[in-house]
């Protein structure tokens, strides 16, 4: 039943026609959101991507085969009208919509497609379940939700390109077949067919081109380009997700953050319409684990955490005694007005606090007459217990939450516990967008899997100067010239100034345990290059995802990405990852064999 559009042609989107087109006759196209016989009339909402707009069909309009054509309209069939736009009548003016106020009498009709009914039914903020939604997500991506969520995107991605263009920076191409890079993700590997048993890295970053192109001369280069990091997926993780990237030449980290302020002002402005109060606060890496127990802290509400240790580190309790006397910390938060939790309450806290790897976590409510509710304070002395109090400025009706540990625990939990004290309280509004550049970054971390230094940002990641000499002496506490930029406890993007002088980057090798040898093999042709004349440089890329699900109030990325992978890395809608024909396998010199890893 599938007719052509021969001989008509879209004049209008659906939301493009305004009250200043009434009288006129346009043609637009569509697909049937609902369809209401009214018995010789038939109004169809007709859907694009911009929104709805009322259709009318009656038989003195389109004749008595057009009408009948009408009849046979069903949801999600894709038509094309031409017809006159009407003013409504005062009763069917609908103010929810756009084109509320007019609609079009249609003279013709001519019907695209036909359509099966769909697994479920195309409306904003639908409740059918994520996986059904994945596997037709051509249908998912007709909701109008969606489609302002990819809008949104496009426009982000637009400005991006626009603000940099002004700047001066260039858009270069760096490859998706390369070496494995060194942000220090598993790498996605693909098996080159002319060079038996070798392997290209698809690139989990395009970091050492980049830095390249910066001895090339290139001065300010961007990409809005792919990345894939074969690594277990959360809300905020995809296995390849899109980086906004930057590099530039002759810069130290002032000018890169300069920059990218103002980039994101102007995103937030012109997609957004929101304004955002330059400078964006500054606080190092240690401030945001001391205060936040973060290093991706959410700046949306206070609930700072606050070291207790002094106080307590003779108690009588021995599970704060010992914490302290064992090179750990006492620390608490106040979760304000708590106090009148309900003791399971308190109790799912502290299960929560186990689940963030604590041993227990201790509690205190300030009672309205001013004495305690707790289990702890019998095994401190009054002074202890006023101290603390008073060193989170607890009163009556708040409730004191104490974790005692290894450093790294106590930060851990706390700042777990932080973010969810600030979500019950209601204070993570997703309308609310709260900016920190979290900066002087370690340079290296401990892995007790590899036994050896590594690298927290990456290896090219410039030292504090002042820190040099601890490269040998004590590495942990290296500082880099490595910041993060975080909006409302998400990272959303990252940076460095990288090395540039070779005795540095070999120091820095050694550090990470690598011979020269090793580290030639890695990444040779980058050492190489640095031979010949290589200019300070620094960067900085954004994970793009990650802005957009924030500019839309999204939990997870995949709301903002049209084809998105689930949890275990798969594509419900094309099933990807498939197997392949043995003859694929044979061209490849591959051969599958399954075996358990241990
Ligand atoms: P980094 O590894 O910090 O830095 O990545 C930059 C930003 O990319 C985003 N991101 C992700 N988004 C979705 N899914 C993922 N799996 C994922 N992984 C990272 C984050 C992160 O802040 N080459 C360096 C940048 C540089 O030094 O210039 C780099 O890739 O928002
Ligand atoms: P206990 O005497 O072991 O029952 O502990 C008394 C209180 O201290 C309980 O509320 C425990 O949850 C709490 N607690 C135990 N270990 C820790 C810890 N590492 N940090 C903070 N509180 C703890």
């Amino acid at each position: 039943m599938s007719e052509s559009m021969l001989g008509m042609k879209r004049t209008h989107r659906c939301t493009e026609i305004k009250q200043e087109h009434i009288d006129a006759q346009v043609t637009v196209m569509g697909w049937v959101q609902k369809r209401r016989d009214l018995g010789g009339v038939i109004f169809i909402d007709l859907r694009d991507r911009t929104g709805l707009l009322q259709v009318v069909f009656d038989a003195a309009s389109i004749g008595n085969e057009g009408f009948q054509k009408a009849e046979k309209l069903r949801s999600e069939y894709v038509i094309a009208v031409e017809g006159i736009v009407e003013k409504r009548s005062e009763e069917t003016i609908n103010t929810n919509l756009d084109t509320g106020y007019i609609e079009v009498r249609a003279h013709a009709l001519k019907i695209l497609s036909d359509a099966e009914t769909p697994p479920f039914h195309i409306e904003e903020n639908s409740n059918v379940k994520e996986d059904l939604r994945l596997k037709y997500r051509y249908l998912d991506l007709r909701r109008p939700d969606i489609q302002k969520n990819l809008i949104l995107r496009h426009k982000t991605a637009s400005a991006t390109r626009e603000f940099l263009n002004g700047e001066g920076f260039l858009d270069i191409e760096t490859p998706m077949l390369t070496k494995s890079t060194p942000e220090g993700a598993r790498d996605y590997l693909v098996p080159s067919r002319i060079h038996p048993g070798h392997f290209y890295a698809l690139p989990q970053s395009p970091q050492i081109f980049k830095q390249l192109l910066m001895l090339s001369g290139y001065d300010r280069y961007y990409q809005i380009t792919k990345c894939f990091r074969d690594e277990d997926l959360r809300a905020d993780r995809q296995p390849e997700f899109t980086q906004i990237d930057m590099e530039f030449a002759f810069v130290d980290e002032n000018d890169v953050m300069d920059v990218n302020e103002r980039l994101l002002q102007k995103l937030f402005k012109d997609v957004l319409g929101r304004e955002v109060e330059l400078p964006i606060e500054r606080i190092t890496y240690q401030e945001a684990m001391d205060r936040f127990g973060s290093d991706k802290p959410d700046m949306r509400f206070g609930i700072e955490l606050v070291d207790v240790s002094e106080h307590i580190k003779d108690c009588g309790f021995k599970v704060f005694s010992g914490a302290v006397s064992s090179g750990g910390s006492v620390r608490g938060i106040n979760a304000k007005g708590c106090g009148n939790f309900p003791r399971r309450q308190i109790d799912a806290l502290g299960e929560f606090a186990v689940n963030c790897g604590a041993k227990g976590m201790a509690w205190i409510v300030v009672n309205e007459d001013g004495s305690y509710k707790s289990a702890i304070t019998k095994f401190l002395s009054e002074d202890e217990t006023e101290n603390i109090v008073e060193s989170l400025k607890g009163e009556p009706g708040d409730l004191l939450l104490f974790c005692a540990d290894k450093n790294d625990v106590v930060y851990n939990t706390l700042g777990n516990l932080r973010l969810e004290i600030g979500k019950r309280l209601g204070l993570t509004d997703t309308d609310v967008f709260k900016f920190v550049w979290v900066t002087h970054f370690p340079l290296l971390e401990w892995s007790a899997e590899q036994k050896r230094y590594v690298a927290k940002h990456h290896p090219f990641t410039m030292p504090l100067e002042e820190d040099i000499p601890l490269l040998d002496t004590e590495p942990g506490k290296v500082r880099a010239k490595a910041y993060d930029i975080v909006l409302n406890g998400v990272e959303i993007g990252g940076g460095s100034i990288r090395i540039h002088q070779k005795d540095i980057q070999e120091r820095m090798f050694q550090a990470l345990g690598f011979t020269k040898e090793e580290a030639y093999e890695r990444f040779g042709f980058l050492l190489n290059a640095f031979k010949y004349g290589v200019p300070p440089h620094g960067g900085l890329a954004y994970g793009l995802d990650r802005i957009v699900m924030l500019m839309v109030g999204a939990t997870s990325i995949r709301d903002v990405i049209a084809f998105p992978k689930v949890k275990d890395a798969s594509c419900p809608m094309t099933e990807a990852p498939g197997t392949v024909e043995e003859r694929q396998l044979d061209e490849l010199h591959l051969r599958v064999e399954q075996f358990d890893l241990d």
